[in-house]
């Protein structure tokens, strides 16, 4: 049997590691990641390379720093690494290379109507050329592993969709080289709003208090944030005409818990806004305590996560170097030697 007849179906999923995991990271990915590890093959990178494109993300943290949380908070929210290859995107030098000649192979339309450019090159003052080639470095990261499926938020699509075009696009230029990948969006949490402003998707880059509800918050951050949250004018929830801030406590209650939005409002409705804000907060800190007890431990250990992260970074090259190697050669670089 063939290697790629044997194994199981592959995912590959990445967070990069600028500014701090909320609970959107953990609903719209980490959740996902840590449910279909029987299920799939698994490959977790630390996308440190897509953090640069925003220097002032990771300036103040200081990105190695951001790298080793990043990555124990995957293993905190139950990643397991005897189950799941959890490694650095730098240290495995083919995601480099690779993204060079897929950055060759797309159109600059294409990179230049995602939404992440056109909204990240609209704020900043000097933007760098890596926020435009940025979807050919996450096309990389998938292609190497020849990944089945890309579990992500709602925000990610476009730029899984991109990565299966420049696919096509290379396997149409130089013969059949890559496998397409498609996205894995979750039911419930795959687009989390900010408490303070439902319109807009809760961020990493956004420090605002009552903004997010991040995975290392203190309890009584994390309660005060969502008894703050915005809701509406009205007192009790109707859930058929429930605005976009009280839709967003529901789905992040329901994304929790596993249950549909539906059965959640169906036990609120009617009562008062503080009794959904005063549940969800416990069941929030259900599933932050335990997060946030495992993330101190495995901090104190060092030892044991950069252990975790040289044999993930091993396993991934092992399996990306073949990848890169034929698609160097589909393309005629080098001597063949
Ligand atoms: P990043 O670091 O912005 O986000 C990490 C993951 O969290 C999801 N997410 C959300 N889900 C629900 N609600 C939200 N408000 C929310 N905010 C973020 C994202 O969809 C993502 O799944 N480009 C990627 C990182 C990346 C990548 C990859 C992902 C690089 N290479 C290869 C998959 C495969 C990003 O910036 O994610």
């Amino acid at each position: 049997m063939s290697e790629s007849s044997r194994r199981k179906p592959r995912v590959l999923s990445g967070v990069q590691p600028s500014g701090s995991l909320h609970i959107g990271n953990y609903l719209g990915a980490l959740l996902q990641w840590r449910d279909l590890q029987d299920t799939y093959e698994n490959f977790f990178c630390v996308v440190d390379l897509h953090a640069l494109t925003v220097p002032e993300n990771v300036k103040a943290a200081g990105l190695r720093e951001k790298t080793l949380e990043v990555a124990a908070l995957y293993l905190a929210s139950g990643i397991d690494p005897a189950r799941s290859t959890v490694f650095v995107q730098s240290e495995v030098a083919a995601h480099a290379e690779l993204a060079w000649l897929l950055t060759c192979v797309s159109p600059l339309g294409w990179l230049q109507r995602m939404t992440q450019f056109k909204t990240k090159s609209d704020v900043a003052s000097t933007v760098g050329a890596g926020l435009l080639t940025y979807p050919a470095l996450m096309a990389a990261d998938i292609l190497l592993y020849e990944a089945d499926q890309v579990p992500v938020g709602a925000d990610q699509k476009q730029h899984i969709e991109l990565a299966r075009d420049v696919a096509a696009r290379f396997n149409d230029m130089f013969g059949p080289t890559f496998k397409l990948p498609n996205p894995m969006i979750p039911p419930t949490g795959a687009r989390v709003m900010g408490l303070d402003n439902p319109e807009q998707k809760m961020s990493k880059s956004i420090s605002a208090p009552g903004h997010a509800i991040g995975l290392l918050d203190p309890p009584n951050v994390v309660k005060k944030a969502i008894m703050r949250a915005v809701t509406d004018t009205g007192s009790e929830l109707v859930w058929a005409e429930a605005s976009p801030g009280v839709k967003n406590l529901i789905s992040i209650f329901a994304a929790i818990t596993g249950e549909s939005a539906d059965a959640v409002a169906a036990r609120y409705e009617g009562r008062g806004y503080g009794y959904l804000k005063k549940d969800l907060v416990d069941a929030v800190e259900g599933a932050l305590l335990p997060l946030r007890a495992r993330y101190t431990e495995l901090r104190a250990d060092p030892t044991y996560l950069n252990e975790v992260l040289d044999a993930g970074a091993e396993r991934a090259r092992s399996v990306a170097e073949p990848v890169l190697a034929r698609a160097k050669a589909a393309a005629g670089l080098g001597r063949g030697r």
